[in-house]
């Protein structure tokens, strides 16, 4: 019997790129289950569009700006990720709420990888939040997207301790160090096993 093709990836970023490196690199061996078919923006001239081309991967460009309305950059970034026709989209770092469009198109195979330990510092500062409030223990957590503020169904957590001298920066690096481990491992996961998802609770078979 052949093998099923791999699952289709489209991957969403803001910045650095490391984690979709990370999706990069696993891809690499057939067993994994999932390509990275495209990679989508909401800015120009970040690391991480160019991790992407290094790749020989596609990538497209979605700046909010560029559209006269939310609305009609959410309608676009969604019929842009439906041209790729993914099994499943990743926002890695993608600094971007996505609206009703988009969600109605992927609301049901989008995933999100965060630095915290929700529903603990959501937002944009997970570690500096983290660190400022003095907790011990920090983290990164992979949810699907909903219509909140990384207020979905969590498939995933990670824990790293928070040491007496952090700062946010070597914070933010220890979480990202786990939080990639723990996108390579989930992301595979679900492609190969497939998921439910009942009163919030994702289970993986
Ligand atoms: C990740 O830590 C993610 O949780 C946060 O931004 C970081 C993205 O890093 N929202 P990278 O661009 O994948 O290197």
């Amino acid at each position: 019997m052949t093998d099923p093709a791999p699952a289709r990836l489209v991957v969403l970023v803001s910045g650095s790129g490391s984690n979709l490196q990370a999706l990069l690199d696993a891809s690499a061996d057939p067993a994994y289950g999932a390509q990275v078919v495209a990679v989508g923006a909401d800015r120009d001239g970040i690391a991480g569009l160019d991790r992407a081309a290094a790749a020989g991967v596609p990538t497209f460009v979605d700046s909010v700006k560029a559209y006269e309305t939310r609305e009609d950059w959410d309608a676009a970034l969604a019929a842009h990720v439906a041209e790729f026709k993914p099994d499943l989209v990743v926002s890695a770092g993608f600094l971007k709420l996505v609206g009703p469009h988009f969600l109605a198109a992927f609301g049901d195979r989008y995933i999100n990888t965060h630095n915290a330990l929700l529903p603990a510092f959501p937002g944009i500062h997970g570690p500096r939040d983290a660190l400022a409030y003095g907790v011990k223990i920090a983290g990164a957590t992979l949810f699907f997207v909903d219509a909140g503020v990384d207020t979905g169904p969590i498939i995933a957590q990670v824990a790293v301790p928070v040491l007496d001298d952090d700062t946010e920066d070597t914070l933010t690096e220890r979480i990202k160090v786990a939080e990639r481990a723990q996108l390579v491992e989930f992301v595979g996961r679900l492609v190969r096993e497939g998921w439910t998802i009942e009163n919030r609770k994702v289970r993986i078979p």
